[in-house]
């Protein structure tokens, strides 16, 4: 229960900026490792909180991982299961990682094991019936033990689990990737169509595993992806994880709002189902480029340069940018609040199940900070301050969102008063070490002396 303080700062952001491992590689790496025929080394993993859930469970589930020291960094090693997990013995604790509820709920109703799925105050609440609906349809059972929550949630496998034929009402990488999942240990074809492509890892992924994928787009809107089942796993060998977009996007948006800032970011993830922010901050006048690009574990990567220059402008941001910059809508709202004129961003309902209600708590942040921002039914409307400065000085309740937590310092350092997140424990679900990284490129960012009130989890 740490609060942290981001102190304006006067220069701009300098140097090379070393990026984590992306999130939902990394989790997707120990999971397919895990499942695999053969021994699987991971380069680059992410080990924030969220991922370690994901290997602890994995392990509780009868898989071998491993973390090895070497001279270049640190290299996991996954012996491959085949398929073949056990129960566990105790509920799995999956912290605050939606994405790992999600997806091992796709792997134990395939694997016909039964688990327990439990996570903090904050997972507890998203919903699983996203995923409950589909994996049924696999003859999956699901039990919850308490009525106002998702989790604790029991499953039971199918036995002989049936392949899923699925329109999916969101356009949901977590629901796609559990039915896939759960669809590698089916008879026949598994199908999932969803209204707009959401981020691809799972589709990638499989491929490299050796298990062919169909991909179609669907005529008047969205796409299905299709495999056939059951399918054999095998192991390339090795993985690298690419730099996560998601993480990269703090450090960005603070260099673009910076004056005289001139930062690298190496080898960051350039998939087009991710790179919505990028291409938005671009748009608004953003002197971002993409350099070297190239493609590293399936997964195509660029150096990132950003300087700071002209005024960002507000720009409108339809719906159909969601699934490419979901969990970028924190601290584009940041970016919005300096910019030039208004910025208006559609479609953000499923803002509202994240980690928090992000809608509510960048609007309320925003407010607190003295910017207006206003929510009209599913969009968000930010009144960017431009040449007005953004006054900053507040206390900004996070409810334990490791996003909202570094958008709100990001907008710290570039206001004219110091502003105060609750919780920078929050940070380590997805970025460890970020108030480092930030500070050694210019921020001032520095955990409190004395914790703030209470709060989740
Ligand atoms: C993720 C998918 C996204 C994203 C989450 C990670 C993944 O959620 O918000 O942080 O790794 O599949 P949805 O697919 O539910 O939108």
């Amino acid at each position: 229960m740490t609060a942290a303080v981001s102190h304006p700062v006067k220069n701009g952001l300098t140097g090379d900026f070393a990026v984590p491992g992306d999130k939902s590689v990394s989790h997707r790496a120990l999971i397919f490792a895990a499942l695999a025929e053969g021994d699987t080394e991971i380069h680059g993993l992410l080990e924030s909180e969220d991922v370690l859930c994901t290997a602890a469970a994995l392990r509780a589930m009868g898989a071998e991982i491993r973390a090895e020291d070497k001279e270049d960094g640190r290299v996991w090693h996954v012996t491959g299961t085949g398929g073949q997990l056990v129960s566990p013995e105790a509920p799995l604790d999956l912290g605050n990682s939606g994405t790992s509820a999600r997806l091992l709920a796709g792997v134990i109703a395939g694997a016909g094991i039964t688990a327990c799925l439990a996570g903090d105050a904050s997972l507890s609440k998203r919903p699983m019936d996203r995923v409950v609906q589909p994996l049924s349809k696999a003859g999956a059972k699901f039990r919850q033990e308490n009525a106002e929550s998702s989790l604790p949630l029991w499953i039971e496998g199918a036995e002989k689990p049936q392949p899923i034929i699925y329109d999916s009402p969101v356009a949901s990488a977590q629901v796609k990737s559990a039915v896939l999942l759960a669809g590698l240990f089916a008879e026949g074809q598994t199908r999932l169509r969803e209204s707009a492509t959401s981020r691809d890892h799972t589709e990638r992924m499989l491929e490299a595993f050796g298990v062919a994928v169909t991909r179609s787009i669907i005529v008047g809107g969205g796409h299905e992806v299709m495999i056939e089942g059951p399918a054999r796993l095998v192991s390339p060998g090795r993985l690298d994880v690419p730099a996560d977009p998601s993480s990269a996007a703090f450090p960005v948006v603070a260099a673009l709002l910076l004056r005289g800032s001139n930062l690298v970011l190496r080898g960051v993830m350039t998939n087009p189902t991710r790179a919505g922010l990028f291409k938005i901050l671009q748009k608004m006048g953003a002197d971002l480029r993409f350099e070297n690009e190239r493609m590293l574990g399936g997964e195509p990567v660029a150096d990132l340069r950003v300087r700071s220059g002209a005024r960002l402008k507000g720009i409108g941001v339809p719906e159909i940018n969601v699934p490419s910059m979901i969990d970028e809508y924190p601290v584009l709202a940041v970016a919005a609040a300096f910019a030039e004129g208004k910025t208006r961003m559609e479609g953000l309902a499923e803002l509202r199940v994240k980690e928090s209600n992000r809608l509510e708590k960048i609007a309320a942040g925003l407010k607190l900070c003295g910017v207006q921002a206003i929510i009209e039914e599913d969009d968000l409307i930010v009144l960017g301050r431009g040449d007005l400065s953004v006054a900053g000085g507040a206390q900004i309740e996070t409810g334990f969102d490791h996003r909202i937590a570094m958008s709100f310092l990001v907008l710290g350092a570039a206001a004219r008063k110091a502003v105060t997140i609750d919780r920078a424990d929050a940070i380590s679900t997805s970025f460890p070490g970020f108030i480092e990284k930030m500070n050694a490129c210019g921020c001032d960012l520095r955990l409190a002396e004395k914790n703030l009130g209470q709060a989740m989890p």
